[in-house]
């Protein structure tokens, strides 16, 4: 018998499209510099892929119905073209596993989150007749994987995974079942990634953890923490601001905190997921803080720094929610005033211990929903007019294309719109802020000569 040699995947395109968190940016980075190894190019056009990825996320609503009508987009896509390998990453993959294949066999490959150190020996061994299914949980050999190939990110802003997973176990939540346990990388490692990026011309560092601020690495007796990591970028003369999320108000250390007296690059910007302002409804969930250890933090850090900003994360209508309980979300908000906020109404997940709990009304929680929004939104407004006619500091990331502007962030990660010079992609520079909405400040580079700060 003669076997037939499989075609190969040399100068292939491959497209991927991401949904969700910051993990899922990252981890599509890093799939682009996987699959360069069995000689795919990246390319931005999705509809002349080979080989076409959804990076899916299943933190609400129906995720999984979305990946099918997104599977659905992509057949009509290719309707008249070559099939490329479609592949299921991420989350929802992580939580469906084969069950998707059957449903829609236009899907290839299925790959959850902790076996990406297989995708090109998985892409390799496809074929039309065989599909291929990886779920199993190899946190310590994806990272080794993936610690021997270059992370060739070169964007002036970058996410650094630390950290993945999660032991808490919020009764709402998915990540636990999607991500697995929480896993450190060795410190290290962190180091070395960070310095390649730096060299690759990465001027804003990330680090992203689901539990960012968990991390935890012992080595030769010595535990490693993030105020560790956060210490040893400090001294990357090239890198200009460093930032991490999300954190949970439970792991917010003293040696973290105290990074905020000593830190010249560490950005006075937090988010930190409350969930809730009710005590009662933080227990149900399965929180593991209260208010007033949130409270805490936000003290502490403001007694460092009073020009400290915070964003939180909200979730409305969790089952057992009253009106007393959504009234004291709401004294919360007015009390901290946050600059950024993520609200939604409770999304019932299946496998968490929330999925079966009686939902409140529909009309109720969008109520809610609209009323927190209203105030969160007024106080995002009145903290952008207030930069108004000021000159800010500014980390010039890119040029908007089709627009003769350029993009930039704040050190609160406030998106900056403004006229200026190219030249300054990758500098720290000064922008007058003219104008603003609630999500954006639109402004001009008053100096084009100024030097990076
Ligand atoms: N680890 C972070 C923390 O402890 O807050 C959050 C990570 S989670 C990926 C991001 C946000 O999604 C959560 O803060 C929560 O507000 C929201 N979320 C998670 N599960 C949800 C659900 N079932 N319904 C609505 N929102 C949800
Ligand atoms: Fe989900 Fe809670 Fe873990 Fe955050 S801490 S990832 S909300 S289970
Ligand atoms: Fe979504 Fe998974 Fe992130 S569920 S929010 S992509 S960890």
């Amino acid at each position: 018998m003669v076997l037939k040699k499989k075609p190969s995947l040399m100068g292939k395109k491959i497209f991927i499209k991401t949904f969700g968190c910051q993990m899922n940016e990252y981890d599509s980075n890093r799939i682009y510099d996987a699959v360069k190894k069995i000689g795919f190019v990246k390319t931005d056009n999705r509809e002349d892929a080979n080989c076409y990825i959804l990076n899916t996320c299943h933190i609400r609503d129906k995720a999984k119905e979305k990946v099918y009508h997104e599977v659905g987009r992509v057949k009509k896509l290719y309707n008249n073209k070559a099939k490329p390998i479609l592949v299921v990453a991420g989350c929802v993959a992580q939580a469906e596993n084969q069950e998707m294949i059957k449903r829609e066999p236009y899907i290839d490959i299925v790959i959850g989150p902790q076996s990406y150190h297989k995708i090109n020996q998985v892409l390799q061994n496809f074929t039309a007749k065989q599909k291929e299914e990886e779920t199993d949980f190899d946190t310590i050999q994806k990272f080794e994987y993936f610690d021997k190939i270059k992370n060739t990110n070169n964007k002036v802003s970058s996410f650094l995974t630390i950290q993945e997973g999660c032991d808490k176990f919020c009764n709402f939540c998915v990540v636990p079942f999607t991500r697995g346990p929480e896993y450190s990388r060795p410190f290290k490692k962190i180091i070395s990634e960070a310095e390649e990026l730096t060299k690759n011309g990465v001027k804003e560092i990330t680090l992203i953890g689901q539990n960012v601020n968990a991390y935890s690495f012992t080595e030769n007796a010595r535990t490693y923490r993030i105020s560790d990591i956060i210490n040893e970028l400090e001294n990357f003369s090239e890198l200009k601001r460093i930032r991490y999320t999300t954190s949970h108000p439970k792991d917010m250390t003293d040696d973290l905190i105290d990074c905020y007296s000593r830190s010249k690059k560490l950005m006075p910007f937090i988010h930190l997921p409350i969930q809730s302002g009710s005590n009662k409804i933080l227990k149900l969930m399965n929180r593991k803080h209260t208010v007033e250890d949130y409270l805490n933090v936000y003290e502490k850090l403001k007694k460092i720094n009073s020009a400290i900003e915070f964003s939180s994360d909200f979730i409305i209508s969790y089952p057992g929610e009253t009106d007393q309980d959504f009234n004291d979300t709401i004294n919360f908000v007015k009390k901290i005033k946050f600059l950024n906020s993520y609200s939604f109404i409770f999304s019932p997940r299946p496998g968490t211990k929330a999925a079966g709990l009686k939902l409140i009304d529909e009309e109720i929680s969008k109520d809610r929903l609209t009323r927190i929004q209203k105030i969160l939104f007024s106080y995002q407004l009145e903290k952008n007019n207030a930069f108004k006619n000021k000159l800010i500091d500014v980390l010039v990331e890119n040029k908007i294309e089709g627009q003769n502007k350029l993009f930039g962030r704040n050190k609160y990660l406030n998106s900056v719109i403004f006229k200026g010079n190219e030249k300054n992609i990758g500098k720290v520079i000064k922008v007058k802020i003219e104008n603003c909405n609630q999500k954006i400040l639109f402004g001009e580079n008053v100096n084009k000569n100024m030097r990076a700060a």
